[in-house]
Parts: C-alpha cells; sequence; structure tokens
C-alpha cells in the first residue's frame, strides 16, 4: 500500500469510530428507531374486543365467526394456559349422518375451517392449507367412523403432538355436528378426475421445462423412470470413481 492510502484508510477508520460514538457504545440505541404502526386492517390483526356485557369478541372478516375459541391454547409464546385435556370419545347414538351437512361443516369459516389445513376435492374448495394430509381419498382408506370420530373430536389420543385442534374437546364442534362431518369424509373415494387448474393441484410442480399448458394427472402414475442411461461423454475414457459407500473417519484436531 503507499503511503497516501495508508492514510486514507486511517482517516476512514477514525470517521467510522466518530461516527458510532455518537449512537451509543454498540450502536444500537432503541431511540433511533421510527415509530412503527401496523397497517393490517383490524380484522387481521386478531383483536379481541370486550362488550358492554364483558363478553369478549374477536373482530373478524364479514361472514366470520366471532367466537373467541380462547379456550383451545394458541402456540403464542407469552399463552402460558394449560391444554384442554385430551378426551377419549365415542359415536352418539341413533344420528344419522348426513353427508351435504357434514360438507358444508367442513367448509364453514365459522366453524372449524378444516380447508384451513386440508384439501377435499371441489371447485368451492379454495385456497385450502396443506397443513394436514390431502383428505381428498380418505374413505379409500376404510378407516372405521369410530376412529375418524374420534380424530376430528380429539386427534391428540393418536397424534399427542398435532396441530390439529380438538374440535369436540374445545366444543367448536358438537358431536352431532361432528357425526355429519364423518359421513362426509366416508364419500371422498378416489380415482379423482384430473384437476383443470394447474395452479390448484396439490402434486409438486413440474419441471419449468415441461408446458405450463400440460394437465397434469392428480394421481401419481406408477413409478415406471426410465433407467438412467450414462452420459455419452461418459462411455470412453477413465471410468467414473465409485461413490463412497462410507463416511471418511473423521480426524481429531491438531
Ligand atoms: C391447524 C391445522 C388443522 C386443521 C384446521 C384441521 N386439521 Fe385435521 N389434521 C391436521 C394434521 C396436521 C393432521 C395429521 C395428524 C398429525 O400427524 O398431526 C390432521 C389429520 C386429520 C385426519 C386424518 C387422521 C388420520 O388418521 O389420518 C382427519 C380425518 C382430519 N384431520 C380431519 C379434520 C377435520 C374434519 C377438520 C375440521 C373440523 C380438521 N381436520 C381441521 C391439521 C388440521
Amino acid at each position: 500500500m503507499t503511503r497516501a492510502a495508508t492514510r486514507l484508510s486511517w482517516l476512514a477508520t477514525l470517521l467510522i469510530a466518530a461516527g458510532c460514538a455518537t449512537t451509543g457504545s454498540d450502536g444500537n440505541d432503541p431511540a433511533s428507531v421510527p415509530t412503527w404502526t401496523t397497517r393490517a386492517i383490524p380484522e387481521a390483526r386478531g383483536e379481541i374486543r370486550t362488550l358492554p356485557d364483558g363478553k369478549r369478541e374477536a373482530l373478524r372478516y364479514a361472514g366470520w365467526a366471532k367466537t373467541d375459541f380462547g379456550r383451545f391454547r394458541t402456540y403464542a409464546y407469552t399463552d402460558t394456559r394449560g391444554e384442554v385435556p385430551v378426551q377419549r370419545a365415542t359415536m352418539p347414538a341413533g344420528v344419522t349422518g348426513d353427508p351435504r351437512k357434514g360438507r358444508a361443516l367442513f367448509l364453514a369459516r365459522a366453524k372449524g375451517p378444516c380447508t384451513g389445513c386440508h384439501l377435499i376435492p371441489g371447485d368451492d374448495v379454495w385456497p385450502a392449507g396443506n397443513v394436514g394430509p390431502d383428505l381428498s381419498t380418505i374413505a379409500d382408506r376404510r378407516l372405521t367412523d369410530d376412529y375418524l370420530y374420534q380424530q376430528i373430536y380429539d386427534p391428540r389420543l393418536v397424534f399427542p403432538q398435532t396441530s390439529m385442534p380438538p374440535w369436540g374437546a374445545t366444543g367448536a364442534l358438537t358431536p352431532e355436528e361432528i357425526v355429519h362431518v364423518v359421513a362426509f369424509l366416508q364419500t371422498l373415494k378416489g380415482p379423482l378426475p384430473p384437476e383443470k387448474d394447474a395452479d390448484r393441484n396439490p402434486r409438486p410442480a413440474p419441471s419449468p421445462r415441461a408446458s405450463a399448458t400440460t394437465s397434469i394427472p392428480r394421481t401419481i402414475p406408477p413409478c415406471s423412470w426410465p433407467r438412467a442411461r450414462r452420459p455419452s461423454g461418459m462411455r470412453r475414457g477413465r471410468r467414473a470413481r465409485p461413490a463412497p459407500t462410507a463416511m471418511p473417519a473423521v480426524r481429531p484436531p491438531p
């Protein structure tokens, strides 16, 4: 480095140091952060207001339930309430499940918004979440009504760490309503018609080389991949090194 350049770099270091010194020792003065107000509309902030009679009501989009589902513990770190106890449930006798009512309940945002996590067939089911498994053909698994009833009433009996809320145990769905949902789920059989809209296909997106207009089958075809061929350049010449079979030994630090 030339002498002039050395002097310049020293000057820069001094200037930076002087600049930092004015904003506190760690350069992280909270007073310097401009005050911030959220631009989210009230319905999206998850706010709860207290009514004159003392009841709590959630601020929601028009048509959404205003029920405060506060009985089911949220995943917020600050929510220190205990969980609703896990409940074993038996399907009530004497109630005949109505699949049409069950489907409406499955989609009802004011009830258990199942489509928030699960996909089922239908043009009106969109957007659907994928936190839970795709239930489009769950009836093909031939699960018993009792099992499905328990899964919806309180899935924690089978999946202790599940993120699916216990709809029956919290009272979000009544036993009768759950019977209707079970009747609906038992109608969901494959094979499904091919999905018309590529954007709605739950299968992995096609490679960018595939045309965007090709229709993608909703069922995975049987595995019939062509056998991998060696690239032509590798036919002659040096042999490719075989893939290592074991992890190389870890050497102790010097
Ligand atoms: C917050 C997300 C979420 C919501 C909302 C939700 N589920 Fe689930 N559900 C899951 C997850 C995750 C699983 C997979 C179980 C697991 O491993 O946790 C599941 C599994 C299931 C299963 C399959 C159980 C099995 O044994 O394969 C059924 C049936 C089901 N849910 C029904 C419903 C119904 C009906 C509703 C609406 C009343 C609903 N779910 C709402 C997340 C959700």
